[in-house]
């Protein structure tokens, strides 16, 4: 992401306005739902004359195996309605329902409200969650507050049918350049599962901290997850570099990520965890410099860019990080494991005699096919443990591991490249999806960033599936995601800052098919659905208009509010 830099001159310079319509002024307890608001929107929606009314006496019956199901639902109103709905065995006026013959797309649902009650059908569990995570956007936003109050909440009469485009609907979250704490990842992944997101892609190894506990490897974390001080400001803003002088440190534990892990299972959300190799290494070879390619003793990096720190292609070092990859598939259940492969610069890799006489017995004739090598000694040993590899799109270069997937950021033309030769692919062009980006040109007003401008009606437009691909390898394309780069996003408010609205904008890219996405339809809803960005405690990016009430119509710094 620091070579992202370069990128920025060829980003449009489109401006942006982006004034939500019909925002009413009223306080937020007593706003009253107007219309259906949901985001992403639905696939199908009719709606009927009739609603329902949620209050004391409502019952909650659910098909056996929906148990997490119901219990998120009753989680999430128990707090916000001040009682817990009587749980009955079948036929609840709310009624959670298995159906295995309903034919619908994977993950899709049926909703259906009248008078006599609200009914979510399903062929599996991620469908009916997905139907409840409709149904509480048919409720007012206080519905994700935890204020008891005794609430009667009116749901709008409605028949929806609906299932996700795309099977991968990513979020990506940098914690290697800054640490963020376990409860910031819990109310990420929730609002994530709000969205009806389900990959979350999370960075866990860099040059500037090591942040997952390994065991049989202690040094990476009692080393690699501490710096000794950041770089103050902008990489590229001064010729004098100042850093703060305060360690930044912190990891995850395996006790932690095992939890996290469970959280997320309940969300429907799948944990991708990334270890950076062969390059973005100088946390690891602070720890273990012999795993290094020129016997140079590193520490932790205290600045932003690319370190020049690669882990060495011999045996040694393939079996060390096929041990952290033992530790990592025995905490993470997903398919799918991301080993980086991003930014390898290879100078030591072609200044050292021994490097290159390995790539000699290799029968490798440069350093694109010794990388090409080493992701694939990965991609097999992933295969032989029935997990997938999965890298950034340099993993192209000098040849891609059979089997592979490709996360193309540089554009499309990795995911382009990949898809035509049937690999499949996730999209996460840094044009359309890198959050890192500023959201605004008026960037005095913003909080400091790598740089780039990527507006929220640019993340809207976004289409997964570049037209270059036949009908025929559109199936390659799993998803899409957006980046978290963490360089400039030291506290967990900067994050949410940096992601929302941007990632309500993606989740409808993600879900909703491309000829029904309406920028103005979704900015509408959008005016109602920052009320529960609100109501949840997100420190989402307002626009010009949100809060009027709370005099935020001025043009404030924005950056202040971090
Ligand atoms: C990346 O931004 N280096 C994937």
């Amino acid at each position: 992401m620091r070579k992202h830099l370069i990128y920025i001159k060829c980003l449009t310079t489109m401006t942006f306005v982006f004034v939500v319509n019909a925002f009413a002024a009223a306080p937020l307890a007593s706003k009253v739902y107007k219309s259906i608001s949901v985001i992403p929107l639905p696939q199908e929606i009719i709606k009927l004359a009739s609603e329902f009314e949620i209050n004391r006496g409502t019952t909650l019956s659910a098909s056996p195996g929906l148990e997490n199901e119901r219990d998120f639902l009753t989680r999430t109103l128990q707090p916000a309605m001040g009682f817990s709905l009587p749980q009955v065995k079948t036929g609840g006026n709310i009624a959670l329902v298995l159906d295995k013959s309903l034919k619908l797309p994977e993950s899709g649902y049926l909703l259906n409200v009248d008078h006599q009650g609200v009914r979510i059908t399903a062929e599996t569990s991620a469908g009916v969650f997905y139907g409840i995570q409709t149904l509480l956007q048919l409720l007012p936003a206080e519905v994700y507050a935890s204020v008891k109050q005794d609430a009667k909440w009116k749901v709008p009469g409605v028949n929806i049918k609906d299932y996700p485009r795309f099977q991968w609907r990513g979020m990506h979250l940098d914690v290697a350049r800054h640490f963020k704490p376990v409860a910031f990842i819990k109310k990420f992944l929730k609002a994530m599962a709000a969205h009806k997101m389900n990959s979350f892609h999370w960075h866990l190894t860099e040059d500037q901290g090591w942040r997952i506990e390994i065991k049989k490897y202690p040094k990476l974390t009692s080393i690699g997850s501490v710096r000794k001080e950041t770089l103050i400001g902008h990489l590229l803003s001064k010729k004098t570099k100042e850093f703060d002088g305060i360690p930044h440190k912190g990891f995850y534990t395996q006790e932690e990520i095992k939890d996290i892990v469970a959280y997320a299972q309940r969300l429907h959300i799948n944990i991708v965890p990334e270890i950076e190799m062969p390059g973005h290494a100088q946390a690891a070879l602070a720890a273990y410099p012999e795993y290094g390619s020129n016997g140079q003793k590193y520490s932790v990096w205290t600045q932003w860019g690319v370190s020049k720190a690669i882990f060495s292609p011999e045996e040694k070092t393939i079996s060390f990080l096929k041990d952290i990859l033992v530790e990592v598939m025995a905490l993470f259940p997903s398919k799918y494991i991301h080993v980086g492969g991003d930014e390898a610069k290879k100078d030591h890799w072609e200044n050292s005699e021994r490097i290159q006489s390995l790539a000699r017995d290799r029968g490798l004739a440069n350093m694109h096919e010794m990388q090409s090598w080493f992701v694939s000694e990965m991609a097999s040993f992933l295969q032989e443990n029935n997990r997938r590899l999965i890298g950034w799109d340099e993993i192209l270069e000098g040849g891609i591991a059979d089997n592979a997937v490709v996360m193309s950021w540089r554009g499309d033309e990795g995911g382009i490249a990949a898809a035509k030769i049937g690999h499949d692919v996730v999209m996460a062009a840094h044009t359309n999806t890198y959050f890192d980006y500023y959201q605004s040109q008026d960037k005095d007003r913003e909080p400091l960033t790598i740089g780039g401008f990527l507006p929220l009606e640019k993340v809207y437009a976004y289409n997964p599936v570049p037209k270059q691909l036949k009908k025929e390898q559109h199936k390659h394309v799993l998803g899409a995601q957006a980046q978290l780069w963490s360089e400039y996003m030291p506290t967990g408010k900067h994050v949410e800052y940096m992601a929302f609205p941007r990632l309500s904008a993606l989740s409808e890219v993600l879900w909703l098919n491309d000829e029904k996405k309406n920028l103005d339809d979704f900015a509408n809803r959008l005016s109602y659905h920052f009320h529960r960005l609100a109501v949840m405690g997100i420190s989402f990016r307002p626009d010009e208009t949100y809060p009027k009430e709370q005099g935020n119509g001025q043009k404030v710094a924005l950056k202040e509010k971090l």
